[in-house]
């Protein structure tokens, strides 16, 4: 099938006001894009009549809640339906992955161009879906995106349970202040960017087996010793 660029400038339809779609929204109005939104709090109570002048919408809802949407709403299926879920594979709707993390606080616009999206191979490609981002973008197997995007939850989410916990343990155990450790957390961060997976230092990278063992035995009656555990065995 020929993958046609959409080409004319209707708006885009967001779907949801959480994260995603606020930084979205954010993102888009830094680029001069057209947009038009719907939640359930704030929308209208039919979300075609917030995006009838759109060819695309963008379903920015949580990803156990998506198909139900379109299916509550199935005139939807006239206009192209994104989802932003990196492991939902569903029917109703194509799928672009940010390969991001949204929190509270906006971005610069220049950290949001440089946002990949990731698609399904043979799906429809990005730059057709949503030609007005500039953003790379990159195919991956459908059935790769549960593996994917587990790499991408352990990356991100399980890193930040691990600096979270120092930052807590810190203030509430030693009543060390938690920026004490920032200097740490952007180190660690820049020799990753410059050193990829040779970043690792410490006992594990240096195989000091007495160490990991006296740091289990440290962990004792904490939840995190089986994390620790697990990740030496996974390392090893
Ligand atoms: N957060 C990230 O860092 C991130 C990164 C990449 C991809 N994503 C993907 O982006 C999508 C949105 O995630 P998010 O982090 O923005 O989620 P979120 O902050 O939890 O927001 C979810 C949105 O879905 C709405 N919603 C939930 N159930 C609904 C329903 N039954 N009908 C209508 N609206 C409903 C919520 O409305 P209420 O507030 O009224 O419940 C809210 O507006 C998900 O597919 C997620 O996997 C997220």
């Amino acid at each position: 099938m020929r993958q046609v660029p959409r080409t004319n400038t209707a708006p885009i339809g967001i779907a949801g006001d959480g994260r995603v779609a606020r930084h979205f929204i954010h993102y888009f109005t830094q680029l001069g894009l057209e947009f038009r939104t719907w939640s359930r709090r704030s929308g209208p109570a039919n979300p075609l009549d917030a995006f009838s002048t759109c060819g695309i919408v963008l379903l920015l809802l949580r990803d156990h809640a998506i198909e139900d949407f379109v299916n509550a709403w199935p005139a939807l299926r006239a206009k192209r339906l994104v989802h932003c879920s990196g492991s939902l594979r569903t029917a109703v709707a194509e799928s672009a992955h940010p390969l991001m993390t949204f929190g509270e606080r906006f971005y610069d616009v220049d950290l949001y161009r440089r946002i990949p999206f990731i698609v399904e191979a043979g799906a429809t490609p990005f730059r057709c879906l949503l030609p007005e981002l500039p953003n790379p973008s990159f195919a991956i197997p459908a059935e790769e995106k549960g593996y994917y995007h587990a790499l991408c939850v352990m990356a991100g989410n399980f890193s930040t349970l691990l600096w979270a916990r120092l930052f807590d343990q810190l203030e509430a155990r030693f009543g060390i202040p938690a920026p004490a450790a920032l200097p740490y957390l952007e180190q660690v961060t820049a020799n990753l960017q410059s050193d990829g997976g040779r970043a690792l230092t410490g006992p594990l990278v240096r195989g000091d087996s007495g160490t990991i063992a006296a740091n289990l035995t440290a962990l004792k009656g904490d939840p995190f010793q089986a994390v620790y555990a697990a990740f030496a065995r996974a390392y090893a």
